[in-house]
């Protein structure tokens, strides 16, 4: 572990309680210079340490920073060893992991940002990603599937999502078919699965899941084009401590209890439980957003495979998959 993580991990044991730079010197064994060094760089990350005279160094208790050791460290105690790369600002996470993907073999690694500056949505859009009220990740994953079992993964991940916003916030999260997580009917986050397969055997060589959430509203509300539909998690804009690193971890842990379990698709039943179509009446239209046969369709239930089970209303019924069509609620 790097000095810098060594101290971040001591000040967090002991937040807004002065630790002395001796002590953190001693326990970390370098010197008190390398300790002040240290101190600076979490500073300059956003860290909000005080100095204070005679005592030592604390951290002020309402910080929301992105902390590496405290999400890798979570991790691990939960039983998941992954490597974890956190950044103030990059292009985009899923760029950034597939650029690993050649670097680090089958390792599992999440990298995390606050900010992306050309953020990637689904079907070529992008996804509007500020900074300061947005968390941002990618799950670099080598999971041993066909391209079309990939899909799942997108699955497995909204519910993980779904689930952990619930529990850490208390208010009640729901999923939009297919991979949408929604809170006060409005659409909180978004998903995006990639990918490569070799063409040996048509099987993945690796897959990202990308995962953007936005946590409050960015001031000035959001873009025109998504205001209708794009929502926060919270309405208001007091900055809760530690609130970017419990997110990231608790869907990570979620996410990868899941995954050991991936064949036998564990999330279904969750999934299906959020799934607020069904039951509804949907327009659908095809994956480009055409209107499709200009009629609405009752959504009876969703199969385990993650298909749309339908009633047309000739009373004829079919299974919609996402990648041909998507539903708009009225
Ligand atoms: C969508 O709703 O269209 C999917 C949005 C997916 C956004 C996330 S943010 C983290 C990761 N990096 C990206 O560039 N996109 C995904």
């Amino acid at each position: 572990m790097l000095i810098k993580e060594q101290i971040l991990l001591m000040l967090e044991e002991n937040k807004g309680e002065a630790i002395s730079g001796e002590e953190m010197a001693e326990r970390c064994k370098c010197t008190r210079a390398g300790v002040w060094k240290a101190i600076k760089a979490l500073q300059n990350e956003g860290y909000e340490i005080e100095a204070v005279s005679n005592k030592g160094y604390t951290l002020k208790t309402s910080a929301d920073v992105l902390s590496q050791s405290f999400i890798a460290n979570r991790l691990k105690d939960a039983g998941f060893s992954l490597g974890v790369v956190c950044e103030q600002e990059v292009d985009s996470t899923n760029e950034v992991a597939k650029g690993f993907s050649a670097k680090v073999g089958k390792e599992n690694l999440l990298v995390v940002a606050a900010h992306q500056t050309a953020g990637k949505g689904r079907k070529g859009r992008s996804f509007y990603s500020p900074d300061n009220t947005g968390i941002y990740f990618s799950l670099l994953l080598h999971p041993e599937v066909r391209a079309e079992e990939a899909v799942n993964l997108t699955t497995l991940a909204v519910t993980a999502e779904a689930e952990a916003l619930e529990y850490i916030t208390g208010y009640e999260t729901k999923i939009k078919w297919v991979n949408d997580v929604w809170i006060r009917e409005k659409k909180i986050s978004g998903i995006l699965t990639e990918g490569a397969t070799s063409f040996e055997d048509g099987m993945m060589e690796y897959v990202v899941v990308g995962i953007g959430i936005n946590l409050y509203e960015p001031e000035g509300g959001f873009p025109t084009d998504i205001k209708h539909i794009a929502g926060a998690v919270y309405e208001d804009n007091i900055s809760r401590e530690n609130l970017r690193n419990l997110v990231v971890s608790e869907i990570v842990i979620r996410f990868m209890q899941y995954y050991k379990e991936l064949q036998q698709k564990t999330y279904m039943k969750d999934y299906e439980k959020r799934c607020f179509v069904i039951g509804k009446e949907v327009t659908i239209m095809s994956s480009d957003h055409e209107k499709l046969e200009d009629e609405r369709v009752l959504v009876l239930g969703i199969d385990n495979d993650c298909h749309l089970h339908v009633r047309h209303k000739d009373g004829r019924e079919s299974f919609l998959s996402s990648g041909e069509i998507s539903v708009k609620l009225d």
